[in-house]
């Protein structure tokens, strides 16, 4: 069994899974999963042999005390478990036994926010006078009683939300149950830099930073100005630019020192849910003067602008690989994720002509091919798709005014079993119709989970997919490749073919053999100067002798 070995910088080589917990495993038949049944899974999420998943480290959504207005991100108390989770103590548990795999542990941080339940915000909103008046963002009303700038909710309605006992509005990006932090405040700032202190003690590995471009707005909070493409039936919150409230320039400085806290702690990572162009994206990583993040999410591959899913087109992605590798630091590296807690799931967003399931098998070898720190979301490695939940069964809180998330989080299929080996009670939302599990894909070698291990432990063995540089190669319409080279180990040729026809894709090497591919048939061919994808098909090829 592996140890955690202790390397700076170990995420640069690192794939991720995100486990959203509610999901993953129940352990006590409440149908709620918990971090208890988390320690359950761990051999399958790594066990030191090809036969596991392989991944090297987790990020858990939020599980701390929470109303769970928003599932766990609105926080009631940053340094505590929520008891549907666990205790502190299974918490502890989990982190060693994560750490006797050689499994890293990432939590969620979710600074911009509390609960409005956080004892911070009851004090905050008791009186004006209160000490904690000033913790949280509190303006007047305007002369006519309304709120006090246009800022909408990012789950649509305005930003504020009148308080009646003492006569202000407060300001919520979110829900109204999550009520703003106010980072200008350096009492704000010491109190959530201490709840990062408390867990890097605790031994977690790093962070998962919440919403971060939304920390800092503009001191005089004004008006935002309206969207000029925004039509009547867009959603909402993109009627208007977020110039003044979402990765405003302030937020750049503070996310340096909110990586100062992280430097106190060897081996530690800050990984930040940011949102916007590749530049916006980039300025977040900071320079190594004064770095910022050191990863920051790139979710392009899901949706660039507003909430339209990106096409899987052989010129489009190599538009997204091609801008972040273009602006993303030198020193640090991008990080891409197919999949999340808050999105369509990658098979059901590309399954408009029944075919979402080889398109996935298709993104395996984008995603671990890529020079980047990959996130694999719960699931993704058997092809779960979203479930279509019953009205009556819709548990996201924003489902009414915004994207309706239930979908995209129901439980782990482990097996065909009636509580698929998730619970043995009611799950907390509905499996869905039969589904692809992980007992049926264990073990057959065309499977996609197997798919998914090999490509991971091939990533350990190829020094080059894991931290070789990536050159782009000629593309087309139908293909995007690239190689990714190291000095003194063979080079990787990576092509996926997004059309639906057979396809040529050239490599970069005169002789070379496909290493992995989307049809296992073709694994192990040899091939000179080009090799023929299947449709919608992908191969890692590496360069041979001679
Ligand atoms: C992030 C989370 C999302 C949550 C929101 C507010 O976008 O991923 O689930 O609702 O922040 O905290
Ligand atoms: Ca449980």
């Amino acid at each position: 069994m592996t140890v955690l070995r202790s390397s700076g910088e170990w995420w640069r080589e690192a794939v991720c899974y995100q486990i959203y917990p509610r999901s993953f495993q129940d352990s006590n038949g409440d149908g709620i999963g918990d971090l208890e049944g988390i320690i359950r899974r761990l051999d399958y999420l790594n066990d030191g042999t090809p036969r596991s998943l392989g991944i090297d480290a987790i990020w858990l959504s939020p599980t701390y005390p929470s109303p769970m207005a928003d599932f766990g991100y609105d926080v009631a108390d940053y340094c505590d478990v929520h008891p549907d989770f666990g205790t502190l103590e299974t918490m502890d548990r989990l982190i060693r036994a994560c750490h006797q795999r050689g499994i890293r542990v990432l939590l969620d941080w979710v600074p911009n926010h509390t609960s409005d339940q956080h004892p911070w915000f009851l004090e905050s909103r008791s009186s004006r006078d209160n000490p904690k008046r000033n913790w949280y963002v509190w303006r007047d009303p305007k002369p006519d009683g309304s709120p006090p700038n246009n800022w909408r909710s990012v789950f649509g309605g305005p930003a504020w939300t009148f308080d009646e006992v003492t006569g202000q509005y407060y300001l919520h990006s979110f829900l109204a149950e999550q009520p703003d932090l106010n980072w200008r405040n350096p009492e704000v700032e010491r109190a959530m830099f201490d709840t990062l202190r408390f867990w890097f003690e605790r031994g977690v590995d790093g962070f998962r930073i919440d919403v971060v471009g939304r920390i800092l707005k503009h001191p005089e909070l004004p008006d935002n100005p309206p969207n000029p493409e925004w039509r009547p039936g867009d959603r909402e919150r993109f009627s208007q630019l977020w110039v003044y409230n979402h990765n405003y320039s302030d937020v750049y400085a503070e996310v340096r020192r909110i990586r100062r806290v992280f430097d106190e702690f060897p081996d530690r990572v800050a990984v930040g849910e940011v949102f916007g162009t590749p530049d916006e994206i980039a300025r977040y990583y900071g320079d190594p003067q004064e770095p910022g993040l050191h990863l920051a999410f790139n979710f392009h591959f899901i949706h660039e602008r507003g909430h339209e899913p990106t096409p899987w087109h052989a010129p489009v992605l190599r538009r997204i690989i091609a801008n972040a590798e273009r602006s993303v630091p030198e020193f640090s590296q991008p990080c891409f994720a197919l999949n999340n807690h808050d999105r369509s799931r990658f098979v059901s967003r590309h399954d408009a002509d029944g075919r979402g399931r080889e398109r996935a098998r298709a993104a395996v070898l984008l995603l671990l091919g890529l020079r980047n720190t990959p996130f694999i979301y719960y699931g993704e490695e058997i092809g779960m798709a979203d479930v279509e939940i019953p009205p009556e069964r819709q548990r996201d809180p924003a489902r009414f005014r915004a994207i309706g998330r239930d979908p995209a989080r129901t439980p782990m299929q482990w097996d065909a079993s009636p509580g698929r080996g998730f619970t043995t009670g009611e799950p907390w939302l509905p499996f869905g119709p039969e589904s692809p599990n992980v007992a049926e894909q264990d073990g057959d070698p065309d499977s996609l989970l197997e798919l998914y291990r090999r490509a991971i432990w091939l990533r350990k063995e190829l020094s080059s997919v894991r931290r070789g540089k990536l050159s782009a190669l000629s593309s087309d319409d139908s293909v995007v490749s690239w190689c990714r080279s190291e000095e003194g180990t063979p080079a990787v040729a990576v092509a996926i073919n997004t059309s639906a026809e057979p396809a040529i894709a050239k490599l970069p090497f005169t002789r070379g053999r496909v290493v992995l591919c989307t049809n296992r048939a073709m694994e192990g061919l040899l091939a000179s100067g080009s090799v023929e994808l299947p449709p919608l098909g992908a191969v890692w090829a590496i360069e041979t002798e001679g």
